[in-house]
């Protein structure tokens, strides 16, 4: 019976070997495809932008004087590597485009404008710079603390980088700002690669324990006579799905499974907790951004005027909309609604939207007029909005991110003057909320 016993053994760890090999196998697949996905969305944006920008380029001029000395190189990589980094490669689209040929797409006095001012030339209404901002959201800081000739350097050196190509850039040591991206998404890749083929092996390893397996109860049975039971159990067929779901190890990786799922669904859900992304109740009045800062570019401030000044933004009373109002749409019952409540003497019930927890402090005037960060940083597009809904987090980490990233907009400031100077001595990076404290936990919490 001991042969009997080990063919036992022999059979149930070599099923349950076997699923847990295919689910292995076909987790690495699923991966495999997903990444593949990836990679073909991030190369259909990419194809997108280059036909949206190529609309706009028509009347750009050829290369302009970009040098090919190693020493403009290296000093251009430098100052790329300390001011543009964080946001550009050559190669890939980061936060903003990718800068290879961007040299073809501009002049050169084009481009040393609109890195040193880029909110400026938006502003005035510069086509192509138009059509960036409208794919990218977001404006660049300003680099007017650039000479001309360092951003013809950067720009020298992002055309030796484009010449060496992408895949020298990356064996480089990650010189490009993507570099470590692409090594993230590289290693993923292998990863992938890597479970696919022990997949692959383990099946095979499977298949011939499976044959020598059955050879085995084959030469079992020639030499020995078995009882009706044992003979079942040594025809059985390890493929067979009843008995592998019955199994015990398979039962065991499908609890394990199955609490990891949960617990990845309840941290998720723990994270979201008041969090109010999207939220859009209906208001009393139904109106609209949409029309009012939209179509007729009533300015926000008209309506929002304390969001300049002051702690909150505020929420205009009836009497405001009165300016308008006692003479248009006056027949309309939504109008007249405006009417009864000043009648009544009692503000419109409007449904509150954004609203932090009282532990957190927040200011608009500060990010609104000393920041000069537009409302649709933090409010999204209101002016296309028919009814307001939240369009960011609100969280903690939301205001921390920003604090990272955002420079302090010093220029014209004169409190921030010996601020700069001082980090300019200590620092390369620009002067950003973090540096300033906006990291630190009483600037929010009191
Ligand atoms: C905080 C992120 C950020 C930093 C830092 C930054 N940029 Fe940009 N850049 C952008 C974004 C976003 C755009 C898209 C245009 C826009 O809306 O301003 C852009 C656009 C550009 C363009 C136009 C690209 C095109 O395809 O026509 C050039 C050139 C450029 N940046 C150069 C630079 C240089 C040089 C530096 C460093 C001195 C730099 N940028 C630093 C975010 C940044
Ligand atoms: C004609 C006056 C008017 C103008 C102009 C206007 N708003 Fe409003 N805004 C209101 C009123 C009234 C409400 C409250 C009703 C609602 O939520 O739709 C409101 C609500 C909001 C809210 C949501 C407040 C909450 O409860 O959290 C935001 C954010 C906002 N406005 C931003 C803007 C921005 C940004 C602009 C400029 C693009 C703008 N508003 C222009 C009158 C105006
Ligand atoms: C600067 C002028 C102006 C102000 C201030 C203003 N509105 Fe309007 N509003 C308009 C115009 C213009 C229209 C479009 C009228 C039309 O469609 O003929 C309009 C339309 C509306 C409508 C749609 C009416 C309908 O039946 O079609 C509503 C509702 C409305 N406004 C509410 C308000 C409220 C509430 C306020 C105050 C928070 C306000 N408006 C402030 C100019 C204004
Ligand atoms: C840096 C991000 C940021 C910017 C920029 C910003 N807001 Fe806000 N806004 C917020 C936050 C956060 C709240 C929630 C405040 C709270 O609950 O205390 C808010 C709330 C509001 C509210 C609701 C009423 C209130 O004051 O709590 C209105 C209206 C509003 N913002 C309008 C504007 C307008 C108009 C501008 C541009 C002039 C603007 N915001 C710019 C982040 C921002
Ligand atoms: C879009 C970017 C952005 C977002 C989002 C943002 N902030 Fe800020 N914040 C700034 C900038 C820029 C400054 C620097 C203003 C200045 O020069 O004083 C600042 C300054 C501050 C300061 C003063 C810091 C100091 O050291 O003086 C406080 C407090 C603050 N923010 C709170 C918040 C809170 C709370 C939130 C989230 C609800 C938030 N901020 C979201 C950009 C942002
Ligand atoms: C830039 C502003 C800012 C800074 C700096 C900041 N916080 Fe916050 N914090 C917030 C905001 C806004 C919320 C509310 C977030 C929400 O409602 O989801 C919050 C929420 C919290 C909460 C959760 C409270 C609750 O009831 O869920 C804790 C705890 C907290 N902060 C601790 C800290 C600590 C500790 C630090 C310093 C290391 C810190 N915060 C720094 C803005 C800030």
């Amino acid at each position: 019976m001991d042969n009997m016993n080990s063919q036992i053994n022999c059979k149930s760890t070599q099923r349950s070997f076997l699923w847990t090999l295919v689910a292995v196998l076909a987790w690495g697949v699923t991966g495999l495809f997903s990444e593949y996905a990836c990679a073909q969305d991030a190369a259909s944006s990419a194809d997108t932008a280059a036909v949206a920008t190529s609309a706009a380029t028509a009347t750009a001029a050829p290369t302009g004087s970009l040098s090919s000395d190693a020493a403009v190189i290296a000093s251009g990589k430098e100052v790329f590597n300390a001011n543009c980094k964080q946001c550009h490669a050559v190669h890939e689209k980061v936060v903003g485009p990718a800068l290879k040929d961007v040299y073809v797409r501009r002049n050169i006095p084009w481009l040393i404008n609109f890195i040193k001012y880029p909110e400026k030339v938006i502003k005035s209404g510069d086509a192509y710079a138009v059509a960036l901002y409208n794919e990218y959201k977001q404006i660049m800081p300003n680099h007017d603390f650039l000479k001309d000739e360092q951003i013809v350097a950067i720009l020298s050196y992002v055309q030796d980088e484009a010449k060496k190509g992408p895949a020298v850039a990356v064996a480089a040591g990650g010189g490009v700002a993507g570099g470590a991206e692409q090594e993230k998404g590289g290693s993923s890749g292998l990863l992938i690669l890597t479970i696919c083929i022990l997949g692959v092996l383990l099946c095979l390893a499977a298949f011939a324990l499976a044959v020598l397996g059955k050879s085995f109860s084959q030469s079992l049975q020639k030499n020995r006579s078995f009882n009706e039971a044992e003979k079942e159990f040594l025809d059985e067929n390890p493929f067979e799905i009843g008995a592998v779901v019955k199994s015990r190890p398979f039962l065991g990786i499908c609890t394990l499974v199955f609490i990891a799922l949960v617990a990845k669904v309840v941290v998720e859900g723990l994270f979201t907790v008041g969090v109010q992304q999207g939220y859009a109740p209906d208001q009393p009045i139904p109106f609209s951004h949409k029309l009012h800062a939209g179509q007729y570019k009533i300015d926000c401030k008209y309506c929002h005027g304390t969001a300049a000044r002051g702690k909150s933004a505020g929420i205009p009373a009836a009497n405001l909309c009165m300016n308008c109002h006692n003479k248009i749409k006056t027949g309309s019952p939504e109008i007249q609604k405006i009417y009864a409540a000043i009648e009544k003497n009692e503000p419109i019930q409007w449904v509150r939207i954004h609203n932090l927890p009282d532990l957190a402090y927040f200011n608009h005037s500060q990010h609104v007029t000393v920041a000069g960060i537009e409302c649709q940083r933090c409010h999204g597009n209101i002016e296309e909005m028919e009814v307001v809904q939240q369009s960011s987090l609100l969280t903690m980490g939301w205001c921390i991110a920003c604090h990272r990233e955002t420079e302090v907009n010093t220029k014209d400031n004169p409190y921030y003057e010996d601020m700069v100077k001082l980090h300019a001595k200590n620092a390369k990076k620009p002067l950003k909320v973090e540096d300033i404290g906006g990291l630190e936990c009483a600037k929010c919490h009191y």
